[in-house]
């Protein structure tokens, strides 16, 4: 159908247009068909005072996955509280280094409590990041011959990157597909998977709690039925914890990683494994580091014990003036709460959906393609998506990504380090994707692995995403709509 042309025996769709002018009267629609989002009116104030920022900037920040927003509130504390102090390393008993390693502890105690880990059961162990924590249960798991490493097709790169471990130690890899379009996990090949193992080795389940690329949100019974089948399991929660409830009383996974600059913004550089007390004993670590064993000899070459957990799996020094960020951080959340957050991001997300698979062309065509879950029922606020044209061809993801920029509207585009979903999600084939692993092969880039992908099938592999977060709201969302509105009827160019 040419360019603007009515839509054949029917009535032209309706024109969204989301205008400036028609905000306040979008926003109360939006409050009648979304009740619940009206109990979260504190973030809408919150926003004004401490997330000011991105008002007087001119900002809509919707890369929430990426990284979360800092409240003023919580630079400020972390100042008065580094100016009040004084605080040295803390593998000492000066009073410095004591100051410090009281703070460090009292983080160790408020993670604890906001994730309701019991002491008894679940050790707190600071890492770098979600990745590092990742990296610590990899390189330190039993695996061998006969173990088995299970992944979720949606896991992204920093726990598809396990695998190298558990190659090198001879354990198997398998994977559990995702399935188009939802991108929900095949349950009948996961049970299938979980059952057809051999007790006496050690097996490893891996996915995420939530998936950065699709939202989609995986349950977590997942997690007692492998433990009945004899597999520890790793909960990616890094993409799940800043908008959602994650209690250790009641689901419990033997490995979590979490970045806390996902959750409230800043510090960024830190992150926390939660590891469940018995799962941790059973790591090997591979090296020792300052602060991780109680005793090593030059002369003798030896070192003797680990020392006991969380220190013995904290490699040298950890970030001491930035853990009490992690507490004042903590401390915002909970004031603001979790429920709240997760009501706010659900009713947008719930709009955000609705409003996309409605919006068409002139022609009829419709002008969004959502690459997950199209309602809010069991998935996150992340949404990945291409802006078609109305002959239905996406538009260059990374042309979309400038022209918002130019808006001061921040999304992400890519492949979200998540290949898995992205493979799917755009129907990339095992042959496909050999064009850019076989020899000889000059690729060095994505963009190049892309680019040789499209050429030679005409899938585009890289996508559009939004997200949202503690300081969202809905003229976030409303900016965003009236970006997408103005591809209307506009043909797009050829990508590349
Ligand atoms: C689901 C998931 N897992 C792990 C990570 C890695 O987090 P980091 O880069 O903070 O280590 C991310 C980052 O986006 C993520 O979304």
């Amino acid at each position: 159908m040419s360019r603007g042309a009515g839509r054949a025996g029917g009535d032209a769709p309706e024109r969204r247009s989301y205008e400036p002018c028609d905000l306040k009267r979008a926003y109360a629609a939006f409050l009648r068909r979304f009740p619940p989002y009206a109990d979260t009116a504190r973030i809408d104030e919150l926003r004004a005072t401490e997330y000011a920022r991105l008002g007087r900037a001119g900002h809509t920040y919707l890369d929430y996955t990426g990284g979360g927003q800092y409240a003023e509130s919580q630079l400020a504390r972390h100042h008065a509280l580094l100016s009040e102090f004084v605080l040295g390393n803390p593998h000492s008993h000066n009073p410095s280094s004591a100051a410090s390693t009281r703070l460090v502890e009292e983080a160790r105690a408020a993670v604890r409590g906001f994730f309701n880990a019991a002491d008894d059961e679940y050790e707190v162990i600071f890492t770098a990041n979600a990745s590092g924590a990742l990296k610590l249960v990899a390189e330190a798991y039993p695996f061998r011959p006969g173990s088995v490493f299970l992944l979720s097709y949606d896991n992204h790169n920093s726990v598809n990157g396990m695998r190298e471990f558990a190659h090198a130690k001879g354990a198997a890899i398998s994977y559990v597909p995702v399935r188009r379009p939802a991108l929900r996990l095949d349950e009948r090949a996961l049970r299938r998977a979980l059952r057809g193992v051999v007790p006496g080795a050690d097996h490893l389940f891996a996915y995420p709690a939530q998936s950065n690329f699709s939202g989609v949100q995986h349950p977590l019974d997942w997690i007692d039925a492998a433990h009945e089948m004899g597999w520890d399991v790793v909960l990616d929660c890094a993409a799940f914890a800043p908008t959602n409830i994650l209690d250790f009383g009641v689901v419990k996974p033997d490995f979590v990683p979490v970045s806390f600059y996902k959750l409230f913004g800043y510090p960024t550089g830190i992150g926390v494994l939660l590891a469940k007390r018995e799962a941790l004993a059973k790591l090997h670590r591979p090296w020792f580091a300052g602060g991780t064993i109680t005793v090593a000899s030059v002369q003798d070459e030896g070192w003797y014990r680990l020392a006991p957990p969380p220190a013995g799996f904290e490699d040298g020094t950890v970030d001491y003036l930035g853990l009490p960020a992690v507490i004042i951080g903590l401390e915002h959340l909970r004031a603001i709460g979790m429920k709240t957050i997760h009501k706010r991001v659900t009713a947008l997300a719930g709009w955000l959906l609705a409003e996309l698979t409605t919006l068409k062309h002139s022609s009829g065509a419709p002008m969004v393609r959502i690459f997950g879950p199209r309602t809010t029922e069991r998935r996150g606020a992340t949404i990945a998506l291409y802006l078609l044209d109305p002959e239905g061809r996406p538009n260059d993801v990374y042309e979309v990504e400038a022209a918002a920029g130019r808006e001061l509207i921040s999304i992400r585009t890519g492949c979200f380090c998540n290949p898995g979903d992205g493979e799917v999600a755009h129907n990339i084939t095992h042959d496909d994707m050999e064009r850019c692993f076989s020899e000889p092969c000059a690729i060095v880039s994505l963009m190049e692995c892309q680019q040789v992908i499209e050429d030679a099938t005409g899938k585009v592999p890289n996508t559009i995403r939004v997200s949202l977060g503690v300081a969202s709201d809905f003229g976030d969302v409303y900016r965003f709509m009236r970006f997408v509105a103005g591809y209307r009827d506009r043909v797009a160019e050829p990508i590349g």
